[in-house]
């Protein structure tokens, strides 16, 4: 695969945009400021400042007062109207009317909320589902199942904060979508190369000396004082190894990002939605003894996952 890469890079070098952001080495080489790059987004529509508090308090849940969450969704008149709608589509009420937001907040609890409000900041601000040369809907379908799974594995694991996984699966390819904030064009052209030569989006990025995905999401989640879990599985989930990663072997971000390079894994493999590219990570053997899975149990959490998904079907189907 490495030569197949290196063969394609001597060929299909892109021109970058000239950017104040894109310097060159003694050798020529790109080298981005992520940093400035992550400044230069002054608006990542899966991050409005809400939506942060939401999934805060859904990672605390038990001291949570439903009074902030209220005024937190009262004052965003499209939230409101989201989650009135989700509570009261049949799937959540087939019985009951919800006509307040305390009411649906009951009905559907913290964490659905939290996922129509993440959706619907998605989708319904900057990211036209189907136009601009990229499936977005596709796009979140994949990021969701991510941290479906990533909370799957979690609570298989018997991990307590599993809903701290949920988040980092979630946001794990976000630099995709800065990607996009920032140059649209290029982000677009780095998808085609990685269909066209059946790639990963990371390794499309390093064929075209483009901003890379994983670095970029870093950046950002530092910018948006995101906690540091979530910052490390942006950058680290294409490193399978874990002597490849700018951590200590034993720190404990390694769980963070052992998990969701599994649930991409599981994702890819089980085949839902759509990231930029169709092709699974090797090495996901590694992963395994670091989490110390074994394929009977990895089977038995493939299971689980579609379940999972399957019965969670509801919540893809609100993004239109
Ligand atoms: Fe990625
Ligand atoms: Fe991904």
């Amino acid at each position: 695969m490495q030569f197949k890469i290196l063969e394609i890079m001597t060929k299909e070098k892109t021109n970058p945009k000239n950017s104040t952001f894109t310097k060159f080495d003694n050798e020529g080489n790109i080298r981005h400021d992520y940093n400035s790059l992550a400044d230069s987004i002054t608006a990542l529509p899966v991050l409005s400042s809400s939506v942060i508090q939401l999934v805060s308090f859904t990672e605390k849940s038990n001291e949570t007062d439903i009074e902030d969450v209220l005024s937190i969704i009262n004052d965003d008149q499209s939230l409101t109207s989201h989650v009135l709608r989700v509570a009261n589509a049949s799937k959540y009420a087939k019985m009951v009317k919800s006509d307040t937001l305390t009411d649906a907040i009951q009905l559907l609890g913290l964490e659905k909320v939290r996922d129509v409000a993440l959706a619907s900041s998605f989708m319904g601000n900057l990211l036209d589902p189907y136009s601009k040369g990229f499936n977005w809907e596709a796009f979140w379908k994949h990021s969701i199942s991510v941290g479906i799974i990533s909370s799957l594995i979690a609570k298989f694991l018997g991990r307590e904060d599993f809903e701290k996984f949920y988040t980092a699966g979630l946001l794990h390819d976000m630099g995709k979508v800065g990607a996009f904030c920032i140059d649209e064009k290029n982000m677009l052209l780095v998808a085609k190369k990685a269909r066209e030569h059946k790639i990963s989006m990371i390794q499309a990025e390093l064929m075209t000396e483009a901003p890379r995905h994983d670095l970029l999401g870093h950046a950002i989640c530092k910018r948006w004082n995101l906690p540091e879990y979530i910052g490390q599985v942006c950058r680290n989930h294409h490193n399978i190894s874990r002597n490849q990663r700018n951590i200590s072997m034993t720190d404990s971000h390694n769980d963070f990002i052992d998990v969701v390079i599994l649930a991409n894994y599981l994702v890819h493999k089980i085949g839902l939605g759509y990231s930029g590219h169709n092709s699974t990570e090797n090495g996901i053997e590694e992963v395994l003894e670091y989490l110390e899975i074994n394929n009977q149990d990895l089977k038995k959490i493939e299971e689980l996952a579609k379940n999972e998904i399957k019965q969670s079907g509801g919540m893809m189907e609100l993004l239109g």
